[in-house]
């Protein structure tokens, strides 16, 4: 346990999973802007001031950042930019500077979704409607610049089975005010568990510190929004008989429809990467 770690984004989803899986293995600061709602030992930080990032890296001296933070779908663009594209720049130029290990969360939206799959290096091609998709690139591409030797994961939809994700705690809502729920069934995702995801992070931050660049970790099993909408609500115990429709996400401006991974790096690496069905059961 002399290693320490520093989490960005620590008030968030992953990080509900990631901080005790690490906290297991290292010591850990979890950072965000508000940190009433983290465990552990916790730092507040903005992101967006570059002086406040580079002050924090460099007094903590972490041995590794695993950067989760970042601004989702549904956020304003200028909060997208500020925090994927800017603040993750200055997280890079800090854990440049430190000399630490950085391990990256990015985003399989940063495909397009015409040419699946895609291999662990493939070029970023973020449809340019979907400013989140584009913010995450560009940090990406920050990384890549500034710090060659960071890992930077692309992943999927995060879902746990302690605390509900946020897409099934929105459908959930919808349904219990009796609208009907219009889900795809032709945008395909790899829907990936919290804690395999907080377990690889982890090892790429500890174990695996030589691996650089693109890094595809998510479940590897394929599926539908609209199928893993119903396995989610089905988990969930949420009543939706009559509310569910079948619907079709070509044409929706920004949407990648296929965003598959190969995942070869992980393979290799013997990372783990179960997909729904086996974690469901
Ligand atoms: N959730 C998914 O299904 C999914 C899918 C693919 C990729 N990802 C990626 O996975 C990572 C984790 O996602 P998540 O869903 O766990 O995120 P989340 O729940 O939305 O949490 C976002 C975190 O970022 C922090 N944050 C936002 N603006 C900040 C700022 N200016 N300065 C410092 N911290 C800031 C938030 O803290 P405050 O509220 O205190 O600011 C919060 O802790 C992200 O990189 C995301 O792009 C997520």
């Amino acid at each position: 346990m002399d290693k320490l770690i520093l989490i960005t984004g620590a008030s968030g989803y992953l990080a509900n999973a990631l901080l005790p899986y690490a906290a297991q293995r290292a010591r850990v600061i979890g950072t965000a802007r508000n940190i009433e709602d983290i465990r552990g030992d916790t730092l507040s930080l903005d992101l967006t001031n570059r002086t406040a990032v580079l002050d924090a890296v460099l007094s903590k001296r972490p041995d590794a950042i695993i950067h989760c933070a970042a601004v989702n779908p549904g956020g304003s663009d200028a909060d997208m930019i500020a925090v994927n594209d800017i603040g993750t720049k200055h997280i890079a130029e800090a854990a440049s500077e430190l000399g630490c290990r950085l391990v990256s969360v990015s985003s399989d939206t940063v495909f397009n979704g015409k040419e699946a799959p895609y291999a662990d290096d493939a070029i970023a091609s973020p449809l340019p409607d979907n400013i989140y998709a584009v913010t995450k690139a560009r940090g990406e591409a920050h990384i890549r610049s500034l710090l060659p030797d960071a890992a930077i994961v692309r992943t999927s939809l995060i879902y746990g089975t302690d605390k509900m994700d946020r897409g099934t705690a929105g459908f959930s809502q919808r349904l219990a005010a009796g609208d009907t729920l219009k889900l795809f069934s032709d945008v395909i995702r790899q829907p990936v568990h919290d804690q395999a995801l907080a377990s690889c992070l982890c090892a790429l931050a500890l174990d695996h510190t030589d691996e650089s660049g693109f890094i595809g970790i998510a479940g590897d099993e394929a599926m539908s929004r609209f199928d893993f909408g119903v396995r989610m609500l089905d988990y969930w115990g949420i009543n939706y008989k009559n509310q569910l429709e079948e619907s079709s996400g070509i044409g929706i401006p920004g949407l990648p429809l296929d965003v598959r991974m190969t995942m070869q790096r992980a393979q290799t690496l013997g990372l783990p990467t179960p997909g729904v069905s086996l974690v469901l059961g």
